[in-house]
């Protein structure tokens, strides 16, 4: 007899999401904390890390920690995976979710914001990627990294112009192929999610012109809720993903489609 619960589920697996304090990442953060999973919490702010991890730990009642660390950070980021470690344990499974989108088309785009999309997006995504699988190789460990890039990773998003966001989503897509290729020979998967639009606070304060732009090109006809990229983040950091490395699986109403 097999079982589709086993093979999804959490229990015991260590899981760090960068960004979970809100948005996706907090909502997420719930559903692995219920499939079983030991939950590090992390955002710029070691406060709001802390709490969310309490609230958490108080509900699902799996071990959790808050760390304020900037993923931009390459020693704090360093620490963040050794704290992690002290705390719960080695993590098994990394979702590299934080990231930052700054408007703005190649000509007016100011070169410090550009760099500054870039600095959490891609070197963020591949420092966290890095100091997990660092950490893994040494203790000889297989693990899953999950790097949350977007629709926006090949198609161009209109009616607003965000050259660096989407620039920088595309290379989190080809980082996420590349490191699966480098790190199948350690056990260690790594794949990306790519929603489209999400009903998050940071979407819930556009204008309501673009937001009925952006619902009317979608073939649903509304924005995904949160909750409806949990599955994929469950699917990758379980054992049912266990021949799947360098996918994306793209949660967007159909959008890509069209
Ligand atoms: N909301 C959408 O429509 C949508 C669509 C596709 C992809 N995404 C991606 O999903 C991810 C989460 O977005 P969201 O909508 O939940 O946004 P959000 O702003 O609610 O969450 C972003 C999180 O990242 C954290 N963060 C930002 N900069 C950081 C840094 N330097 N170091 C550590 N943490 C940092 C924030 O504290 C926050 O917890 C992002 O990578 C975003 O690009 C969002």
């Amino acid at each position: 007899m097999v079982s589709a619960l086993d093979l999804f589920s959490l229990k015991g697996k260590n899981i760090i999401i960068t960004g979970g304090t809100s948005g996706i990442g907090r909502n997420v953060a719930d559903y692995l904390a219920s499939a079983g999973a030991n939950i590090a919490i992390v955002s710029t702010k070691t406060e709001n890390s802390d709490k969310v991890a309490q609230t958490i730990a108080a509900t699902y009642q799996v071990k959790t920690v808050g760390i304020g660390c900037d993923v931009s950070d390459a020693n704090a980021v360093e620490e963040m995976v050794k704290t992690v470690s002290k705390k719960i344990g080695t993590a098994d499974v990394l979702f590299n979710n934080a990231g930052i989108n700054l408007w703005g088309g190649a000509l007016d785009l100011k070169y410090e914001e550009w760099k500054r999309v870039f600095d959490v997006n891609v070197n963020g995504v591949f420092l966290a990627a890095r100091a997990f699988a660092q950490q893994l190789v040494a203790e000889q460990k297989p693990g899953s990294v999950i790097n949350m890039a977007s629709i926006s990773a090949s198609i161009v998003n209109l009616p607003q112009m965000q050259t660096a966001y989407n620039t920088s989503k595309a290379a989190v897509l080809h980082l996420t192929k590349t490191l699966a290729v480098e790190w199948v020979q350690h056990g260690i998967r790594v794949n990306a999610v790519s929603p489209g639009y999400v009903w998050t606070e940071m979407n819930q304060v556009i204008p309501q012109e673009i937001r009925d732009y952006w619902v009317n090109a979608t073939p649903y006809k509304r924005f995904a809720k949160p909750d409806e990229i949990a599955g994929a983040v469950i699917y990758f950091a379980s054992d049912a993903s266990s021949y799947t490395t360098g996918s994306e699986l793209i949660i967007d109403g159909g959008f890509t489609c069209i």
